[in-house]
């Protein structure tokens, strides 16, 4: 398909035009200025940071610094202003004027939050009456971050220890181990946890789950575990449908290493024994379903993913089933160059299409799979269109470009681009898909009687 380069440079114009206006320091930012006039850091702030913040910005954390006590966030009060105001922390990137806003496990803060934390700075944040600090109820940073809700996982399953020097070239890790479960089973939940100081070189961790063949080789069972990368919490498979965990197979993880290590929490030199954990939340013995669900990566393959100096690209790329599905989740994956990332669903009888999500902010550093709340996910019917795109920016005014006057080429390095994106697909039949959709109605029309 041949795009026109005009249309193309448009809209990209358009995006850089967005990201600059999001990168200022000093962004006006308009929100509601309903808040009260004497807002103060125990009573009215201090809530926000603990559930919002302290995750990682605690001793032990992720987050450069800590935001535990008052001192601390009046200390930093104007980089929060600053980065709260232009919704860069919490570190979830997802537009929030556009698509699908119902989302699971999503860090976003809302508006009336974000003006809270503005105001309070620009009233000279006041500590206020130390009576009224809520007690920070700190989650331990080790631990599996679904636990809280689901309990510890029923397996984990480590990848074998290695170590990362402190400079030198991208490193991949593909060991395969097993899961010791001897029967199939349904899978509720998953999450890749980097194990301690892992967390500052593990760049992705994806993993696969494979069987050992009759003389000793290994090969796909088809179904892939989970993927991971830097900043992501888990996956949650919804209710009622199976993502299989093969009998008797083994994990083939493919890790990919960054030496000096990524982020704040890098120490900048060797790390040993880094050691990778997948956590599998499983369903009941006799769980019943009706359908199955899979992760897969979507290719993005139209459009040249090829940069020259200063330059930029996008790719396209589009997915039809021949049965009805309900989309899940969705991860856009790219590196260092790429800004920008959406779905669309075309109804392929009228050409039309929407924007289901839209990340025009997106960030290499903050991978999260978009989960779709339950009764919000997208129901397709047979036949329509998948469009995914992937806007790249290759010029100095993308932050993460060290080198404007380097060509860029695909290829999995990190210095490289990548163009796909994982999604979680709940595959039905046509008698699935009317019954979601009847459900759904209903509870619409519900909801519009209880108001
Ligand atoms: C998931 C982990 C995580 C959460 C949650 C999080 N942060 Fe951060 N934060 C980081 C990391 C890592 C960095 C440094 C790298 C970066 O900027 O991406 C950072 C950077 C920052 C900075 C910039 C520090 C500097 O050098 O100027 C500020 C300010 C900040 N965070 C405030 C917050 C606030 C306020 C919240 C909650 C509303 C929050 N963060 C939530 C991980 C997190």
């Amino acid at each position: 398909m041949e795009l026109k380069k005009s249309a193309l440079v448009g809209a990209l114009g358009a995006l850089v035009a967005l990201f600059a206006f999001q990168g200022a320091a000093e962004a006006q930012v308009a929100f509601s200025s309903d808040v009260a006039d004497d807002l103060t850091y125990t009573r009215d702030v201090a809530p926000i940071i603990q559930q919002n913040c302290q995750v990682c910005h605690r001793p032990g954390g992720i987050g450069p610094m800590d935001l535990v006590t008052y001192d601390d966030a009046r200390r930093y009060a104007r980089r929060i202003r600053e980065q709260v105001a232009n919704r860069l922390m919490p570190p979830y990137y997802y537009d929030h004027d556009i698509g699908i806003q119902d989302l699971q496990e999503d860090w976003r803060l809302d508006d009336e939050q974000i003006a809270t934390i503005v105001a309070w700075v620009d009233q000279g944040a006041a500590q206020g009456d130390p009576a009224d600090m809520p007690t920070a109820d700190l989650v331990d940073v080790e631990g599996w971050s679904l636990a809280p809700t689901l309990g510890e996982p029923d397996l984990v399953v480590p990848s074998s220890p290695i170590d990362v020097p402190a400079s030198g070239n991208d490193m991949w890790h593909r060991p395969i181990v097993p899961v010791g479960m001897p029967q199939d089973r349904c899978i509720k939940a998953l999450q890749v946890k980097p194990r301690g100081d892992a967390k500052a070189v593990v760049h992705h961790a994806n993993s696969t789950f494979q069987r050992e063949t009759d003389d000793g080789a290994f090969e796909s069972t088809g179904d892939r575990a989970t993927e991971y990368a830097m900043g992501k919490l888990g996956e949650l498979i919804p209710d009622g449908v199976c993502r299989v965990l093969p009998a008797d197979t083994y994990v083939a993880w493919d890790i990919h290493l960054y030496p000096g290590g990524l982020g704040a929490a890098a120490p900048n030199a060797v790390l040993e024994d880094n050691v990778v954990e997948l956590g599998i939340w499983l369903h009941p013995e006799g769980y019943e379903y009706e359908y199955k669900q899979d992760l897969a990566l979507y290719g993005i393959r139209q459009g040249e993913l090829i940069m020259e100096p200063n330059g930029t690209a996008m790719t396209q790329g589009f997915h039809t089933f021949d049965h009805p599905v309900r989309i899940d989740s969705f991860q856009p994956h790219g590196h260092l160059r790429m800004r920008s990332a959406s779905l669309e669903i075309m109804d392929p009888s009228n050409g039309r299409s929407e924007i289901i999500s839209m990340i025009s902010n997106w960030s290499a550093t903050w991978h999260q799979s978009h989960i779709y709340a339950e009764d919000a996910a997208p129901l397709v019917p047979a036949g329509h269109v998948l469009i995914l795109k992937q806007w790249y920016d290759n010029t100095g005014s993308n932050p993460n470009v060290v080198d404007p006057d380097m060509w860029v080429d695909g290829g999995s390095r990190t210095a490289d681009e990548m163009s796909h994106a994982w999604i979680a697909v709940t595959h039905l039949d046509e008698e699935g898909y009317e019954e979601l959709l009847a459900e759904r109605e209903a509870n619409e029309e519900r909801r519009i009687t209880d108001d």
